[in-house]
């Protein structure tokens, strides 16, 4: 469809504020934002919209207390057993990023099994950013071509944006078209930092588990108005400039 971001990337925000109102525990919200993950996912499929990549956990939820942190995790591995054969039924391929290793084995093992079992699937690309902060990525980054430096195959000179592009984790993947946030913070809280340089964005004060159809229509309506010149002065990429 005309207008619609090849790929959107979301801030899944406001699931404690939303359970808060309701004199809920935070896990409610939590809860009810995978609800709202499921409704964003069939959106998008419907819609034409074939890359989501979603913030879950971040490299700083980690300072959160551990019964909050303990809570996400035990959701991400029961949501994962639960929602795999749906969304495999669907055609979404699954892929996680993120800093596996600071991760359970077991909450490992499963985004391993679920990666395994969609990777023949090309509806759509759902990216569960995990463990994840724009920063871990950029760090690894430099780690793997500093590696590549000293195995003789890379020269610190041919370092450019195209090598460092492909050591992110979202290699092989399009930037992102839109970034929506959802919980009225105006705020990029350390997600896809280097992937983020031309997205567009849009934020609204809606808290995640309320985010439907309407609010992606009405973000993917703000993004179709959208001029993206990419520094150029014309909106047609590789277009006269003069
Ligand atoms: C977003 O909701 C989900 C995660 C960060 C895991 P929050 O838990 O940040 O909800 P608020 O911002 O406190 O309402
Ligand atoms: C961003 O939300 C991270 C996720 C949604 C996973 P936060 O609630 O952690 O962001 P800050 O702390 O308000 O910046
Ligand atoms: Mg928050």
């Amino acid at each position: 469809m005309p207008g619609v971001p090849q790929h959107v990337a979301i801030i899944m925000d406001g699931n404690g504020r939303w359970a808060q109102a309701r004199f809920l525990p935070r896990a409610a919200g939590h809860r009810a934002g995978v609800s709202a993950l499921r409704v964003t996912i069939n959106e998008c499929l419907t819609k034409g919209c074939g890359i989501v990549s979603v913030f879950a956990f971040s490299s700083e939820n980690w300072r959160r207390p551990p019964s909050e942190v303990g809570l996400l995790m035990q959701l991400l591995l029961e949501v994962l057993e639960r929602e795999i054969d749906a969304l495999s039924d669907k055609g979404v391929r699954v892929r996680f990023i993120g800093d596996r290793d600071s991760l359970a084995l077991p909450l490992r093992e499963r985004m391993g099994a679920a990666e395994a079992r969609t990777s023949a699937n090309s509806q759509l690309t759902l990216v569960i950013a995990l463990a994840y902060g724009g920063r871990w990525d950029l760090v690894q980054a430099a780690r793997v071509l500093a590696r590549q430096c000293l195995g003789g195959v890379l020269s610190p000179d041919a370092i450019d944006e195209q090598s460092l592009g492909a050591a992110l984790a979202l290699a092989q993947l399009p930037d992102p078209d839109l970034f929506i946030r959802t919980g009225g913070e105006r705020r990029i809280s350390n997600f896809l930092l280097w992937n983020l340089a031309y997205t567009e964005l849009w934020f609204t004060d809606v808290l995640w588990p309320d985010f439907g159809a309407r609010e992606l229509a009405e973000a993917f309506a703000y993004f179709a108005g959208r001029n993206r010149r990419f520094g150029q002065l014309t909106d047609t990429p590789g277009g006269s400039t003069c």
